[in-house]
């Protein structure tokens, strides 16, 4: 039995292929590869030791989705193909709803000919804008999105929801992910930001790497410990294993259900503590000056992620050293194969 991951070559993709192959499940990868590359697959069979199915193409393309639903048995879909840049998202409103809506709809109606009725949901927690309390649970208030990348995930949610519901059949987990970082303990797949990276943890690893000549921390003037933002910062290899738990939840169970999970770690770090954190962990410094805070940011969000550990049977597990040791050694290695 095939699972279909949309966006598999990506970074939480290609780590959830492999949390899906321990598993004992099939991952059937679909990817564009418009935000990641073809080496992602070397770096998975290398791991695997054996070949990934990999189609290249776009998820919103319905020609091709019925295609891959008429040859592959496929047991459940996770849905991460979607451009995911929160500042580039608000100069290209357009491209983000068609590419990420778009891709939806398409998956959603060829799921429906084929009678395939679970699918994972790659959400986020930027749908709690900024919580009044914390840390959030899932019923605290979605916010009005301060991104259209924000806004394609929560109406991506209402979407599911009625076409759940209206269909009486189609399961959808939606997890809301928190801060993903790190990389497989390998250091043989990663995250692999084109370009100018806009993730905290990319950025710090490649100015360690001495790639760029500063990190700029966007503000310290924030009403926190130490004046920098809060993130709930969790290990990409505990996200992707969050998938396979949530795949298990859905196919245990029959009728429609729609469901929102937190997946985080339930613990708040500061930008400057992941910073000194990587330095300590990593033996290395990590140049940097405090600039001026960044348009739309959070001053603090952080998961209460027990309906996940109640529902899903899922925990963090892996820590924040693990995490940044993992990411330097991703970075070392791309430096290799660069
Ligand atoms: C984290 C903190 C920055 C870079 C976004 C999306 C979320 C998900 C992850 C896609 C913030 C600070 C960062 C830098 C910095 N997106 N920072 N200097 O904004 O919390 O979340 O990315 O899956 O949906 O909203 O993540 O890593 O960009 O920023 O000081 O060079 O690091 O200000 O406080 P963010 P981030």
């Amino acid at each position: 039995m095939h699972i279909l991951v949309t966006g598999g070559a990506g970074f939480i993709g290609s780590h959830t292929a492999l949390a899906l192959q321990a598993a004992g499940y099939t991952p059937l990868l679909l990817d564009d590869f418009s935000n990641s590359n073809e080496g992602v697959l070397k770096g998975l069979e290398t791991i695997l030791n054996e070949k990934v199915t990999c189609i290249q193409g776009n998820c919103g393309d319905l020609t091709l989705l019925r295609d891959v639903f008429k040859t592959y048995s496929i047991a459940g879909v996770i849905h991460f193909a979607a451009f995911k840049a929160v500042g580039e998202s608000m100069e290209k409103p357009l491209q983000y709803y068609e590419n990420n809506i778009g891709n939806l709809l398409a998956l959603l109606r060829v799921m429906q000919e084929y009678g395939v009725h679970n699918l994972i949901f790659s959400s986020s927690c930027t749908v709690y804008g900024e919580p009044d309390s914390l840390p959030v649970t899932e019923e605290t208030p979605v916010k009005p999105a301060t991104s259209v990348y924000g806004n394609t995930k929560q109406v991506g949610e209402e979407i599911l929801r009625d076409v759940a519901r209206a269909s009486g059949q189609l399961r959808v987990c939606a997890l809301r992910y928190f801060n993903p970082v790190g990389a497989h303990p390998s250091g043989l797949i990663g995250e692999l930001p084109l370009g100018v990276p806009n993730n905290l943890v990319p950025f710090i690893t490649q100015t360690a790497a001495g790639l760029r000549p500063e990190l700029v921390v966007f503000g310290d003037d924030y009403p926190t410990l130490d004046g920098s933002c809060v993130r709930d910062f969790i290990h990409v290899m505990d996200l992707a294993e969050a998938h396979v738990a949530a795949l298990a939840n859905l196919q245990k169970r029959s009728g429609y259900s729609f469901e929102v999970f937190n997946i985080g770690t339930g613990e708040g770090s500061s930008v400057l503590e992941m910073i000194a954190l990587f330095e300590k962990v990593n033996g290395i410094k990590v140049p940097y000056r405090i600039g001026a805070r960044r348009p739309g940011d959070v001053v603090a969000v952080y998961a209460d992620a027990r309906l996940a550990e109640r529902e899903l049977g899922w925990k963090a597990r892996r820590s924040m050293e693990e995490a940044l040791r993992d990411a330097w050694k991703w970075q070392l290695n791309l430096q290799s194969i660069a």
